[in-house]
């Protein structure tokens, strides 16, 4: 028998009664999936985060802005989010119709934990006047308490979109903050949240790890902390980098980003080498999204066939959301 690695959701649902685990040794989970995926109609979204075999069978792989074009134009009934819990919940919102699972419902994200909404209600009540700018990677609650959203692929375009003697509050993210004052050398607010995977990444040992690799770039995903930005040769957004390797003329790459991009890196040039930006702490897999790995095949395989966990949100809530949200979209 498969031992999983079950979430507290399936565990209880186990208990219950719902959810027939172990999974036998006899099947294959890659063809399970797809059968399942084939004989409900559902579309799988991956994001470039996810396990490799996941990312595999996905009918739509990319980075945030990606998928939540892909969701919003949807029509089977339900929608599979191979990502973390914002993601799932924006797809939500902006194709409320659908059915949305999440394989693993902790999935979540330490940018959206780092912005509770009655800290940030209070926040922004500091600075009225302002126009609030979030980072898709923030919750419902956060989205409604918005003016516009923007992911990493366009947020220098969103924050060109508003007036230039307009105050700009941007949260949750400091480090891509603190980058798009620099891009853009507007004066904008930043709340104080951050990305534990981005802001791992060492210093000293990227500069090290250059010095052993002088043919190679570097580059890094604007999540990182500024002293890692000012060193790097390109700045982008998960789809950014990918691009950028297959259009540079360099043969190799040390990348400042979550590990699972690799993946996709390594399938789209393969004549090229890629090597992860170390980071701190060498005892840790740190480069590494803890909430998006939560996500394994077996509990892909799981969420298609008993369609959950599944995404509910308070209309209200999703209506307020939705309208941020919808800004960003017209913009991109
Ligand atoms: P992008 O998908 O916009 O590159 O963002 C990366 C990320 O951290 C997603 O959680
Ligand atoms: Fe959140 Fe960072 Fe993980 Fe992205 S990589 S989901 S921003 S914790």
């Amino acid at each position: 028998m498969r031992i999983i690695k079950t979430s507290t959701f399936f565990a209880s649902l186990f208990e219950r009664g719902f959810v027939d685990a172990p999974i036998p040794d006899n099947i294959s989970l890659v063809e399970e999936i797809k059968r399942l995926k084939a004989a409900k109609n559902a579309v799988l979204l991956a994001h470039y985060y996810q396990e490799g075999a996941i990312q595999d069978l996905a009918d739509f792989l990319g980075d945030s802005l990606f998928l939540a074009k892909a969701a919003a134009e949807v029509s089977s009934e339900i929608i599979v989010f191979a990502g973390v819990h914002f993601m799932a919940e924006t797809a939500k919102i902006i194709n409320p119709t659908k059915k949305v699972l999440l394989p693993d419902l902790n999935a979540g994200c330490s940018l959206a934990d780092s912005c509770p909404p009655n800290a940030f209600a209070a926040f922004k009540a500091k600075h009225p006047g302002a126009i609030v700018v979030t980072y898709i990677n923030c919750s419902a609650k956060i989205k409604a308490l918005s003016d516009i959203v923007c992911t990493s692929s366009n947020a220098v375009r969103v924050i060109e979109s508003i007036p230039k003697d307009q105050t700009i509050i941007f949260a949750p993210d400091k480090n891509l903050g603190r980058y798009l004052i620099k891009e853009t050398g507007r004066h904008m607010i930043l709340w104080e949240g951050s990305c534990i995977v981005h802001e791992a990444f060492s210093f000293d040992k990227i500069i090290a790890l250059a010095q052993q690799h002088p043919n190679a770039k570097f580059i890094a995903h604007p999540e990182s902390e500024s002293q890692v930005l000012d060193i790097a040769q390109y700045i982008g957004s998960t789809s950014g980098l990918l691009d950028f390797v297959q259009v540079d003329n360099a043969a190799a790459y040390i990348v400042a980003t979550e590990h699972g991009i690799l993946h996709e890196m390594k399938k789209r040039a393969p004549q090229k080498t890629f090597i992860p930006a170390p980071v701190s702490d060498d005892t840790c897999a740190c480069s590494e999204c803890g909430f998006m790995k939560l996500n394994t095949l077996e509990k892909l395989y799981l969420c298609l066939k008993h369609e959950l966990p599944e995404i509910n949100i308070e209309p209200s809530l999703m209506a307020a959301a939705k309208t941020p949200i919808e800004r960003m979209l017209a913009l991109s």
